[in-house]
Protein backbone atom coordinates (compact mmCIF):
# COMPACT_ATOMS: atom_id res chain seq x y z
CA UNK A 1 0.00 0.00 0.00
CA UNK A 2 1.68 3.21 -1.14
CA UNK A 3 1.63 6.66 1.30
CA UNK A 4 -1.04 8.35 -0.06
CA UNK A 5 -3.04 5.49 0.28
CA UNK A 6 -1.71 4.71 3.87
CA UNK A 7 -1.85 8.89 4.83
CA UNK A 8 -5.85 8.96 3.73
CA UNK A 9 -6.84 5.98 5.01
CA UNK A 10 -5.30 7.22 8.76
CA UNK A 11 -7.07 10.80 8.08
CA UNK A 12 -10.48 8.29 8.46
CA UNK A 13 -9.31 5.65 11.13
CA UNK A 14 -7.88 7.30 14.02
CA UNK A 15 -4.49 5.92 14.93
CA UNK A 16 -4.33 6.06 18.59
CA UNK A 17 -7.27 3.74 17.87
CA UNK A 18 -7.43 2.57 14.59
CA UNK A 19 -11.64 3.53 14.44
CA UNK A 20 -13.72 6.12 13.30
CA UNK A 21 -16.48 8.12 13.49
CA UNK A 22 -18.18 8.76 10.30
CA UNK A 23 -20.96 11.27 10.30
CA UNK A 24 -23.40 10.03 7.30
CA UNK A 25 -25.28 13.27 5.66
CA UNK A 26 -25.83 11.61 2.07
CA UNK A 27 -29.66 10.45 2.13
CA UNK A 28 -30.35 12.63 -0.22
CA UNK A 29 -28.79 11.11 -3.12
CA UNK A 30 -31.58 8.47 -3.06
CA UNK A 31 -34.14 10.26 -0.79
CA UNK A 32 -34.16 13.60 -1.84
CA UNK A 33 -35.71 15.95 1.20
CA UNK A 34 -34.73 14.02 4.22
CA UNK A 35 -35.55 15.20 7.80
CA UNK A 36 -32.65 17.07 9.57
CA UNK A 37 -30.43 17.76 6.29
CA UNK A 38 -33.18 20.43 5.13
CA UNK A 39 -29.49 22.82 5.58
CA UNK A 40 -26.90 20.52 5.80
CA UNK A 41 -24.09 22.73 7.18
CA UNK A 42 -26.99 24.08 9.80
CA UNK A 43 -27.00 20.62 10.87
CA UNK A 44 -23.53 19.87 10.83
CA UNK A 45 -21.51 22.71 12.09
CA UNK A 46 -21.61 21.66 15.72
CA UNK A 47 -21.47 18.14 15.28
CA UNK A 48 -17.86 18.45 12.86
CA UNK A 49 -15.66 19.00 15.84
CA UNK A 50 -16.58 15.68 17.15
CA UNK A 51 -16.85 13.45 13.85
CA UNK A 52 -13.61 11.79 12.46
CA UNK A 53 -14.71 12.09 8.97
CA UNK A 54 -17.96 13.28 6.49
CA UNK A 55 -19.95 11.18 4.54
CA UNK A 56 -21.31 13.22 1.49
CA UNK A 57 -22.12 13.95 -2.24
CA UNK A 58 -20.04 16.38 -4.43
CA UNK A 59 -23.35 18.72 -4.40
CA UNK A 60 -23.82 19.17 -0.74
CA UNK A 61 -20.09 19.27 -0.15
CA UNK A 62 -19.80 21.95 -3.17
CA UNK A 63 -22.44 23.79 -2.50
CA UNK A 64 -23.09 23.62 1.81
CA UNK A 65 -19.70 23.02 3.49
CA UNK A 66 -16.95 25.76 3.44
CA UNK A 67 -13.84 24.83 1.56
CA UNK A 68 -11.80 25.87 5.29
CA UNK A 69 -13.47 22.94 7.07
CA UNK A 70 -11.26 20.75 8.60
CA UNK A 71 -12.99 17.36 8.34
CA UNK A 72 -11.55 14.25 6.18
CA UNK A 73 -14.02 13.83 3.35
CA UNK A 74 -15.97 10.45 2.23
CA UNK A 75 -16.98 10.97 -0.81
CA UNK A 76 -20.24 9.47 -1.94
CA UNK A 77 -19.62 7.84 -5.72
CA UNK A 78 -22.62 6.05 -6.91
CA UNK A 79 -26.28 7.14 -7.46
CA UNK A 80 -28.69 7.50 -10.36
CA UNK A 81 -31.54 5.89 -8.39
CA UNK A 82 -34.59 7.29 -6.18
CA UNK A 83 -36.72 6.13 -3.52
CA UNK A 84 -39.07 5.62 -6.54
CA UNK A 85 -37.94 2.78 -8.10
CA UNK A 86 -34.90 0.08 -8.50
CA UNK A 87 -32.70 0.85 -5.67
CA UNK A 88 -30.33 -1.44 -7.24
CA UNK A 89 -29.61 0.39 -10.82
CA UNK A 90 -27.03 2.48 -9.11
CA UNK A 91 -24.63 3.46 -11.61
CA UNK A 92 -21.09 5.73 -10.80
CA UNK A 93 -21.77 9.53 -10.73
CA UNK A 94 -18.52 10.40 -10.10
CA UNK A 95 -15.41 10.93 -11.97
CA UNK A 96 -12.34 9.98 -9.73
CA UNK A 97 -10.33 13.56 -11.23
CA UNK A 98 -13.63 14.98 -9.29
CA UNK A 99 -13.13 13.56 -6.23
CA UNK A 100 -9.25 14.45 -6.31
CA UNK A 101 -9.89 17.81 -7.06
CA UNK A 102 -12.55 17.85 -3.87
CA UNK A 103 -9.68 16.61 -1.96
CA UNK A 104 -11.56 13.41 -1.21
CA UNK A 105 -9.93 11.24 1.98
CA UNK A 106 -11.74 8.08 0.65
CA UNK A 107 -14.93 7.60 -2.13
CA UNK A 108 -17.73 5.29 -1.78
CA UNK A 109 -20.45 3.20 -3.45
CA UNK A 110 -23.38 0.65 -2.77
CA UNK A 111 -23.22 -2.39 -3.56
CA UNK A 112 -26.60 -4.71 -3.89
CA UNK A 113 -25.86 -8.25 -3.53
CA UNK A 114 -29.12 -10.41 -4.17
CA UNK A 115 -30.91 -7.60 -6.07
CA UNK A 116 -31.02 -7.20 -9.54
CA UNK A 117 -28.69 -4.91 -9.89
CA UNK A 118 -26.02 -6.98 -8.01
CA UNK A 119 -23.81 -7.57 -11.14
CA UNK A 120 -23.53 -3.74 -12.08
CA UNK A 121 -22.76 -2.98 -8.72
CA UNK A 122 -20.18 -5.08 -8.26
CA UNK A 123 -18.64 -4.34 -11.34
CA UNK A 124 -19.04 -0.97 -10.21
CA UNK A 125 -16.99 -1.24 -7.18
CA UNK A 126 -13.83 -3.07 -9.22
CA UNK A 127 -13.93 -0.25 -11.27
CA UNK A 128 -13.93 2.20 -8.51
CA UNK A 129 -10.69 0.42 -6.71
CA UNK A 130 -8.76 0.45 -9.56
CA UNK A 131 -9.23 4.11 -9.29
CA UNK A 132 -8.42 4.27 -6.37
CA UNK A 133 -5.76 1.93 -6.62
CA UNK A 134 -4.28 4.32 -9.32
CA UNK A 135 -4.34 7.54 -7.70
CA UNK A 136 -3.57 6.48 -3.35
CA UNK A 137 -7.75 7.00 -2.80
CA UNK A 138 -8.86 4.07 -0.76
CA UNK A 139 -12.68 3.00 -1.56
CA UNK A 140 -15.60 1.97 1.40
CA UNK A 141 -17.84 -0.46 -0.04
CA UNK A 142 -21.61 0.15 1.32
CA UNK A 143 -23.73 -3.07 1.72
CA UNK A 144 -27.15 -1.61 0.92
CA UNK A 145 -29.66 -3.13 1.23
CA UNK A 146 -32.81 -3.60 -1.25
CA UNK A 147 -36.26 -3.31 -0.45
CA UNK A 148 -36.41 -6.86 0.18
CA UNK A 149 -33.37 -8.13 1.43
CA UNK A 150 -32.99 -9.64 5.20
CA UNK A 151 -30.36 -7.96 7.08
CA UNK A 152 -29.05 -10.97 8.47
CA UNK A 153 -25.63 -12.34 8.78
CA UNK A 154 -25.95 -14.64 6.27
CA UNK A 155 -26.69 -12.33 3.76
CA UNK A 156 -24.68 -8.92 5.02
CA UNK A 157 -21.55 -11.73 6.03
CA UNK A 158 -21.92 -12.69 1.87
CA UNK A 159 -22.07 -9.10 0.71
CA UNK A 160 -18.90 -7.80 3.23
CA UNK A 161 -16.52 -10.72 2.20
CA UNK A 162 -16.77 -10.41 -1.94
CA UNK A 163 -16.56 -6.37 -1.22
CA UNK A 164 -12.80 -7.61 0.55
CA UNK A 165 -12.48 -10.08 -2.16
CA UNK A 166 -13.18 -7.79 -4.49
CA UNK A 167 -10.69 -5.40 -3.03
CA UNK A 168 -12.35 -2.53 -1.07
CA UNK A 169 -10.36 -1.22 1.81
CA UNK A 170 -12.93 -0.68 4.12
CA UNK A 171 -16.89 -1.65 4.08
CA UNK A 172 -19.75 -0.72 6.04
CA UNK A 173 -22.52 -3.00 6.74
CA UNK A 174 -25.75 -2.99 9.52
CA UNK A 175 -25.12 -4.33 12.79
CA UNK A 176 -27.14 -8.31 13.65
CA UNK A 177 -27.33 -11.14 15.52
CA UNK A 178 -23.64 -12.92 14.92
CA UNK A 179 -22.07 -9.88 13.73
CA UNK A 180 -18.50 -11.21 15.13
CA UNK A 181 -18.67 -13.71 12.27
CA UNK A 182 -19.04 -11.31 10.23
CA UNK A 183 -15.95 -9.64 11.42
CA UNK A 184 -13.86 -12.96 11.28
CA UNK A 185 -15.14 -13.15 7.49
CA UNK A 186 -13.54 -9.59 6.53
CA UNK A 187 -10.46 -9.44 5.99
CA UNK A 188 -11.11 -5.19 6.31
CA UNK A 189 -12.05 -2.42 8.33
CA UNK A 190 -15.64 -2.76 9.01
CA UNK A 191 -18.14 -0.10 9.86
CA UNK A 192 -21.96 0.15 10.88
CA UNK A 193 -24.18 2.05 9.15
CA UNK A 194 -26.98 3.55 11.85
CA UNK A 195 -30.27 2.72 10.18
CA UNK A 196 -33.42 4.23 11.12
CA UNK A 197 -33.73 6.86 13.68
CA UNK A 198 -34.44 4.89 16.97
CA UNK A 199 -34.69 5.56 20.75
CA UNK A 200 -30.94 7.22 21.66
CA UNK A 201 -29.87 4.50 24.32
CA UNK A 202 -30.87 1.51 21.32
CA UNK A 203 -28.80 3.41 19.09
CA UNK A 204 -25.93 3.58 21.69
CA UNK A 205 -26.71 0.42 22.73
CA UNK A 206 -26.04 -1.04 19.06
CA UNK A 207 -22.72 1.09 18.57
CA UNK A 208 -21.43 -0.35 21.34
CA UNK A 209 -22.44 -3.84 20.76
CA UNK A 210 -20.80 -3.70 16.83
CA UNK A 211 -17.53 -2.40 18.41
CA UNK A 212 -17.47 -5.18 21.26
CA UNK A 213 -17.99 -8.03 18.12
CA UNK A 214 -14.26 -6.40 16.31
CA UNK A 215 -16.05 -3.51 13.96
CA UNK A 216 -13.55 -0.39 13.64
CA UNK A 217 -16.07 2.37 13.63
CA UNK A 218 -19.91 3.65 12.97
CA UNK A 219 -20.75 5.94 9.97
CA UNK A 220 -24.00 7.10 11.49
CA UNK A 221 -26.62 9.57 10.43
CA UNK A 222 -30.33 9.40 11.47
CA UNK A 223 -29.16 8.65 14.80
CA UNK A 224 -27.41 11.35 15.78
CA UNK A 225 -28.74 14.44 13.60
CA UNK A 226 -32.49 13.28 13.82
CA UNK A 227 -31.98 12.60 17.03
CA UNK A 228 -33.32 15.61 20.14
CA UNK A 229 -29.74 16.19 21.04
CA UNK A 230 -27.52 15.76 18.08
CA UNK A 231 -24.52 17.13 19.78
CA UNK A 232 -25.33 15.19 22.83
CA UNK A 233 -25.58 11.94 21.17
CA UNK A 234 -22.06 12.28 18.71
CA UNK A 235 -20.38 12.83 21.93
CA UNK A 236 -22.18 10.04 23.59
CA UNK A 237 -20.90 7.91 20.83
CA UNK A 238 -18.14 8.97 20.22
CA UNK A 239 -17.19 8.23 23.89
CA UNK A 240 -18.13 4.72 22.73
CA UNK A 241 -16.13 4.12 19.33
CA UNK A 242 -12.83 6.60 20.83
CA UNK A 243 -13.11 5.72 24.42
CA UNK A 244 -14.56 2.24 24.97
CA UNK A 245 -17.21 3.75 27.20
CA UNK A 246 -19.99 1.79 27.90
CA UNK A 247 -23.68 2.41 26.94
CA UNK A 248 -24.26 3.56 31.04
CA UNK A 249 -21.74 6.01 30.57
CA UNK A 250 -22.02 7.44 26.78
CA UNK A 251 -26.08 7.90 27.72
CA UNK A 252 -24.96 9.71 30.60
CA UNK A 253 -23.04 12.07 28.30
CA UNK A 254 -25.73 12.48 25.81
CA UNK A 255 -28.29 13.47 28.68
CA UNK A 256 -26.47 15.97 30.37
CA UNK A 257 -25.66 17.45 26.85
CA UNK A 258 -29.27 17.31 26.47
CA UNK A 259 -29.96 19.17 29.59
CA UNK A 260 -27.45 22.30 28.83
CA UNK A 261 -28.51 23.53 25.88
CA UNK A 262 -31.76 24.88 24.61
CA UNK A 263 -34.53 22.60 23.80
CA UNK A 264 -34.89 22.23 20.09
CA UNK A 265 -37.46 24.14 17.81
CA UNK A 266 -40.23 21.35 17.19
CA UNK A 267 -40.24 21.02 13.12
CA UNK A 268 -43.04 21.41 11.23
CA UNK A 269 -44.82 18.17 10.06
C1 LIG B 1 -27.18 5.10 2.44
C2 LIG B 1 -26.00 5.36 3.28
C3 LIG B 1 -26.13 6.20 4.49
O1 LIG B 1 -24.98 6.97 4.61
C4 LIG B 1 -26.26 5.30 5.67
O2 LIG B 1 -27.48 4.69 5.64
C5 LIG B 1 -25.86 5.91 7.03
O3 LIG B 1 -26.80 6.64 7.57
P1 LIG B 1 -27.84 6.12 8.68
O4 LIG B 1 -27.03 5.94 9.94
O5 LIG B 1 -28.84 7.22 8.77
O6 LIG B 1 -28.39 4.80 8.22
O7 LIG B 1 -24.94 4.89 2.98
O8 LIG B 1 -26.92 4.05 1.57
Amino acid sequence: MDWGMKNRLSRIFRPETGRTLMLAIDHGYFLGPTSGLEEPYETVKDLLPHANSLMLTRGVLRSCIPPETDIPIVLRMSGGTSILRELSAEGLTVAVEDAIRLNASAITLSIFVGEEGERETLLNLARLIDAGQEHGIPVLAVTAVGKNMNRDARYLGLACRISAELGAHMVKTYYCEGFEEIVRNTPVPLVIAGGKKRPERDALQMASDAIQCGASGVDMGRNIFQSDSPVGMIKAVRSIVQENRGVKEAFEIYQEEKASSPALEPQPA
